[in-house]
Parts: C-alpha cells; sequence; structure tokens
C-alpha cells in the first residue's frame, strides 16, 4: 500500500482502474446531515425545513449534487449528553479495542474509495491526484494512530520505590473533544483528527466545515460500520457560528481540535477562556503566509518545478502552500521566466479528467476574495503569468494560476488562500532580512527553502521560525507519519499532525498506588 501524499501519483496505475467504479457514482444525488447516537437525521420527510441546504458542485453550480440538513440545537443538546455520559465507559476499553475500530474503517474507506473519491470531486471540486490523496491520508491517519495509540496508551507502564508496590501511571482519555475541521482536506483532517480523539479514550463532538457536509455523512456512516458504539461519537453539521460557537462554550466538553483560519481559532480560543470552569485543551492548526527562499546555488529548473506544485496544487488551498517566493536578484530574471513559461503547461479545468492539475476554488466566497486580491495588486506590481479560463470554466468557481512580482512582504496582508504566487526579488547577502521579514508576519507554518550550499539553507532554516521546513524539495504533501505537520505562532499550538507526540495531548495521566 502507498502511502498518503505520492508527489507524483501514477494516474495509469491508480486512477485508471478506479475510474469505471468512480463514473458510477458521480450522478448520485447524496443525502446528509446529523447522526447522533447512531440515528441519521437527514430529514428525509422534511421537503422546506430552513435547515436544509441543496449543495451544487464547485465547478459547475448548475449541477445538484445533494442536500444536507444541518442540526438543529436540540439535537446538539442530545449529542453532548450522550459524549458527556458515555465517555468513561469508552476509555475504560482497552486501547486495542479502539485501534482495532480504527483499522476496520481503515479498511472500509479503502472499499469505498470509488464513492468517496466521486464525492471529493463532486463537493470539494478536487482533482484526481488530490482525491486520490484524500482517501488515501485519511486511512493513513487511521492506521498511524491506531498503531501509535498501542504504544502511548499501553498498560502497566510502573514506577519503582523503596518496596515490592507496582504503582502504575495510566493514560486515559480526556473527555468530550469538539473536532472542528476545514473544508480543503473534507475526508483527511476531518478523519484525523476524530481518530486520534477516539483512540485516546475520548467521546467526539464533530463540526465538519458547512461546505463538505455530504462528505463527512458518508464519513460518519462508515464509522458506525466500523462498529465503534454510537454513543462514542456523533456528528453535528452546521456552520460555525450556529453550532461550532454553542459546542465551544458548554462546559462539559474538554478539549477543542481545530482545523481552519487563525482568526477562528482565535475566537474559539475566547469561547474557552470565558467558560466559567476549568480549562480546556485547545489544539488548532491554523494558516500560514509560507514562503520560499531561493538562492543563486540553486538549480532553477528544479525550483520551477517545485514551486508550480507547492504554489498551485489544490489550487493553491492547502495551508502548506507557496504564497511568497523570494528569490536572489542574480537568478530572478530566469527564474520568473521560466515559472511564466511552465505556468502555461498547467492545465486549469474539471476537476474529475485526469488531465486537470488545477480545479475550481470552494465557493464563490472565496472566489471573489482572491479575485479582488488578483485586481488590487495587479494594479500596482508587475504581472508574471495568469491562465486564461477556458469555456469549461464558465459555471464553476474558478481563479485563474496568477503569478505576480511584488516589491515587499508587507504589501500581504493576510493569508491568500488559492493558486496566486507573490515573487519577491532580494539582493546577495540580504537573506538574514529576509528571514526577518518572514518571521515578523507572525505566522510559522511552512518554509521552503533551495539552495546547494549547506551552511546557507542550515542557518535559514536554524533562523526561521516556522513548522515545518523543506529543503531542495516542495513544500506541500506531508506523509503521515514522515512528516509531522504543524506549524507555530499564529499558525497553530504546534502539537504535529502524524507525528509520534499527537495523541498525548489528547490525553491526562493518573497515577495509582495501591498500599502495601
Ligand atoms: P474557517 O476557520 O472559516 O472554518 C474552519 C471550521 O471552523 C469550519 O468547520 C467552520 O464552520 C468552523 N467555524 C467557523 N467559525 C467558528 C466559530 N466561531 N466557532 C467554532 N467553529 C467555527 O476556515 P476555512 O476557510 O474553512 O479553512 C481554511 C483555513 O484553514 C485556511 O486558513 C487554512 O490555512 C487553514 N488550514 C490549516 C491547516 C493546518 O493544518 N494548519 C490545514 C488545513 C487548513
Ligand atoms: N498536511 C498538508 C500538507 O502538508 C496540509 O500539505
Amino acid at each position: 500500500r502507498k502511502n498518503s501524499y505520492s508527489v507524483n501519483i501514477d494516474i495509469k496505475s491508480e486512477a485508471i482502474p478506479l475510474q469505471a467504479s468512480i463514473d458510477k457514482y458521480m450522478g448520485i444525488i447524496w443525502k446528509g446531515g446529523a447522526i447522533v447516537n447512531g440515528v441519521k437525521i437527514y430529514g428525509d420527510d422534511v421537503i422546506d425545513d430552513k435547515n436544509r441546504y441543496k449543495m451544487t458542485a464547485p465547478y459547475d453550480r448548475n449541477i445538484e449534487i445533494g442536500s444536507v440538513l444541518f442540526c438543529n440545537k436540540k439535537q446538539i443538546e442530545a449529542a453532548t449528553a450522550s459524549a458527556y455520559e458515555y465517555q468513561p465507559t469508552w476509555s475504560d476499553k482497552t486501547v486495542l479495542e479502539r485501534a482495532t475500530y480504527l483499522n476496520k474503517l481503515a479498511d472500509l474507506l479503502e472499499q469505498n474509495m470509488p464513492e468517496l473519491i466521486a464525492l471529493c470531486h463532486k463537493e470539494a471540486g478536487k482533482t484526481i491526484h488530490d482525491s486520490i490523496d484524500e482517501v488515501r491520508e485519511a486511512v493513513d491517519f487511521c492506521r498511524y494512530y491506531a498503531s501509535q495509540a498501542q504504544e502511548i496508551f499501553k498498560p502497566g507502564q510502573a514506577t519503582t520505590g523503596f518496596d515490592d508496590i507496582t504503582r502504575q501511571i495510566k493514560r486515559q482519555g480526556k473527555g468530550v473533544f469538539v473536532c472542528i475541521s476545514p473544508w480543503n482536506f473534507p475526508l483527511a483532517i476531518f478523519l484525523g483528527q476524530i481518530s486520534a480523539a477516539l483512540v485516546s479514550g475520548n467521546t467526539v463532538l464533530a463540526k465538519p466545515a458547512e461546505q463538505t457536509s455530504l462528505i463527512a455523512s458518508r464519513a460518519m456512516e462508515l464509522i458506525l460500520e466500523s462498529g465503534i458504539p454510537v454513543q462514542a461519537i456523533h456528528l453535528l453539521p452546521g456552520t460555525g457560528v450556529d453550532v461550532g460557537s454553542i459546542l465551544t462554550t458548554d462546559i462539559r466538553i474538554t478539549g477543542v481540535v481545530f482545523t481552519g483560519s487563525t482568526e477562528t481559532a482565535q475566537s474559539i480560543n475566547r469561547s474557552l477562556a470565558q467558560r466559567d470552569c476549568k480549562p480546556a485543551t485547545l489544539i488548532a492548526e491554523t494558516g500560514g503566509q509560507n514562503a520560499m527562499i531561493v538562492d543563486s546555488t540553486a538549480l532553477p529548473e528544479q525550483v520551477v518545478r517545485d514551486v508550480l506544485r507547492s504554489a498551485f496544487a489544490s489550487a493553491g488551498q492547502r495551508c502548506s502552500a507557496l504564497r511568497v517566493l523570494f528569490v536572489q536578484q542574480d537568478i530572478a530574471d530566469r527564474v520568473i521566466e521560466l515559472i511564466k513559461g511552465a505556468m502555461q503547461e498547467l492545465r486549469i479545468g474539471l476537476p474529475y479528467l485526469h488531465s486537470t492539475d488545477v480545479g475550481p476554488v470552494i465557493d464563490k466566497k472565496a472566489k471573489y476574495k482572491l479575485s479582488a486580491h488578483i485586481d488590487e495588486m495587479i494594479k500596482k506590481n508587475k504581472l508574471i503569468a495568469q491562465l486564461p479560463l477556458d469555456d469549461s470554466c464558465e459555471f464553476g468557481d474558478f481563479v485563474p494560476p496568477t503569478a505576480i512580482e511584488i516589491s515587499n512582504l508587507s504589501q500581504l496582508k493576510n493569508e491568500q488562500f488559492g493558486p496566486i504566487l507573490h515573487v519577491i526579488r532580494y539582493k546577495a547577502g540580504k537573506i538574514d532580512d529576509v528571514v526577518a521579514q518572514i518571521n515578523n508576519t507572525g505566522f510559522g507554518l511552512t518554509m521552503g527553502i533551495h539552495s546547494r550550499n549547506e551552511a546557507v539553507y542550515s542557518e535559514i532554516e536554524k533562523c526561521s521560525r516556522v513548522g515545518n521546513c523543506y529543503i531542495n524539495r516542495d513544500q506541500v504533501g506531508a506523509v503521515v507519519g514522515v512528516q509531522p505537520f504543524g506549524g507555530q505562532g499564529l499558525s497553530g499550538t504546534g502539537p504535529k499532525a502524524g507525528g509520534p507526540h499527537y495523541l498525548i495531548h489528547f490525553s491526562k495521566q493518573v497515577f495509582v498506588n495501591p498500599s502495601s
């Protein structure tokens, strides 16, 4: 089995054999909604509920793909009460039992890959590469955390004294975790959060991104099929304001694991702090203003390949994606010219076609925000390249991959979550200034370095305040269990998803000292 996120998925060996099975699902109308105590509340009998939302495809808004019924306060209360009451029972189960459920879930994800790929195309607008990666990464998270948990939670870790008493330090779940996930990894991050919380002995209230509620509903059906007790996990789809904020102010919850924007993480942090009870754990993975520094010793062709993948893969909708390329003046003209040429080879269009490199962005709001940024930047700066959109993009939310040369980093106030690359030239001998500027943004997620001078890249790596630093390669697509992922500063609380220390943050320690 290949790990998730291989840089170059071999379309022939991976996607083509699956294609007929994927096609079978492309015309389906899905339904989704809350799942509380194992009961699906998709409201099949309700036609005009104000909480029912019609879902359409990001690549063509005329294509209806299904509907989702957002949850109400009564369902949130029922789910919270059930998760709270059941948590001690769940935590008392052996770690092997909990891990076995996750491995079963991983098997089910693999068995249902064609349908999940079709859903990723249709609801999230993901390309064939990204959809395969998405399912693989979800599988990897389940299997990796199942295996890690059996190390971290293994019973009988004794402490010794001057007597024969066997004292123990045990790890247990903390309580009820709220898992709040984003739309850009609707399966991988959704299930990554859930599997980490569950296997550590917590019960879960899962709040998926509203844009990808159908994928979450289908994944939740598979969770239940794996046999995980129905009281251990509940699905509560809805908006952040309506559902997320109720969950994060409830005194019965002990932790929140959140992936999304920095602003939302800050708002959740404030909600948790205002609760009149003991503090809750907040695990937050947020945005970035990710840079790559290229010095004059770098190999331009390799730089261009890695820049294109880092900036435009997944239509730039990865938190790890490259936003600002700093190129040393001496090779800047050549690198910029090569980027311009290579961009002409990118294909933007319908995400389910094997020839497509860049699909749509998630929704109209994102399209307008990104387009406004491009317009503003082009007015004041030099456009390097922008791909034209063809007729296939007419009814979808597409943003053309765009590269712009800007004069300095202070021109960028916020993270632009889409296929936009900013390029800045710097003078020889000024790398320290560049690193200082990047550090001063306060974000610290990914950093790319291209240099063949070991002293240079080691110094940049040492001085950069980022969570993940990638040298002479692209900077997206962290592999579970191989490249633990997560940022610092405004980019997150930093426990490193997919790494060996992640589960510890979901657990507490209990010390037991029997009498002699
Ligand atoms: P977002 O913050 O708008 O939404 C994320 C989730 O939070 C959604 O489920 C949303 O409904 C919920 N939410 C919104 N307001 C809330 C509130 N007040 N209380 C509780 N929940 C609330 O982010 P987004 O636009 O969906 O996702 C894109 C962002 O996610 C980007 O900034 C990206 O960099 C970041 N991201 C980070 C990582 C990482 O690992 N660091 C991974 C993926 C995405
Ligand atoms: N973990 C994801 C990546 O590395 C976001 O691209």
